[in-house]
């Protein structure tokens, strides 16, 4: 009898909440981790939004050449029509990519690819600032100038024609 009643008095059930009770009383130490935890990565997302630039776009350093009389004609033109997206000598802005870049080189970009994104604007392909919009405006001749222009650039800065493979 005396051993059934010790049993009665120490439910298994009874020992588990016990000890549930035991390991709650730890909660309110965890809390201040996580709350630093939060802390610590509040501040990294900041200082990381803060180090990054605005938006990301690639621009690149171009060194002019000695232009010919043609890309300086080209020059003008692309300064007036171009420059406003594609940079002061071609190297990039927010809102369009840098055509001194290897991209652009000729075996991938043929001068026939200048005339037509003149004529018909450009779709959204290789990078993400949109659509160029057509430049109708633009006579032949300041087309031929900017490739001249261009071609220039690209030359004095070290892109090299290369097949295209893609
Ligand atoms: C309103 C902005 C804007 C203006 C102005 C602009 N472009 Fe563009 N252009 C772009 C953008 C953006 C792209 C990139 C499209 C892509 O590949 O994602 C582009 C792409 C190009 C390309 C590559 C086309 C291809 O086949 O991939 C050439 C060449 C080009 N532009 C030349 C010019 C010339 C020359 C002018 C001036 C006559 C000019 N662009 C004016 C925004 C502009």
């Amino acid at each position: 009898m005396s051993a059934d009643r010790r049993k009665e008095r120490t439910p298994p059930g009874r020992r588990t909440w016990a000890r549930g009770r035991a390991s709650a009383g730890s909660g309110p130490a965890i809390a201040p981790f996580f709350v630093g935890a939060i802390l610590v990565l509040g501040a990294g997302f900041v200082a990381w939004r803060l180090l990054a630039p605005p938006d990301a776009f690639e621009t690149v350093a171009v060194s002019v050449p000695a232009l010919s009389f043609e890309a300086q004609v080209g020059a003008q033109a692309f300064n007036a029509n171009c420059a406003q997206c594609h940079g002061v000598n071609a190297a990039g802005t927010d809102k369009g990519p840098p055509l001194v870049h290897a991209i652009y080189n000729p075996g991938h970009h043929a001068d026939i690819a200048f005339v037509l994104a003149a004529r018909q604007g450009a779709r959204q392909h290789h990078w993400s600032f949109g659509d160029m919009p057509p430049q109708p405006q633009l006579k032949d001749g300041e087309i031929t100038g900017i490739i001249r222009y261009i071609r220039e650039l690209q030359q004095a800065n070290g892109i090299e024609t290369k097949a295209h493979t893609m």
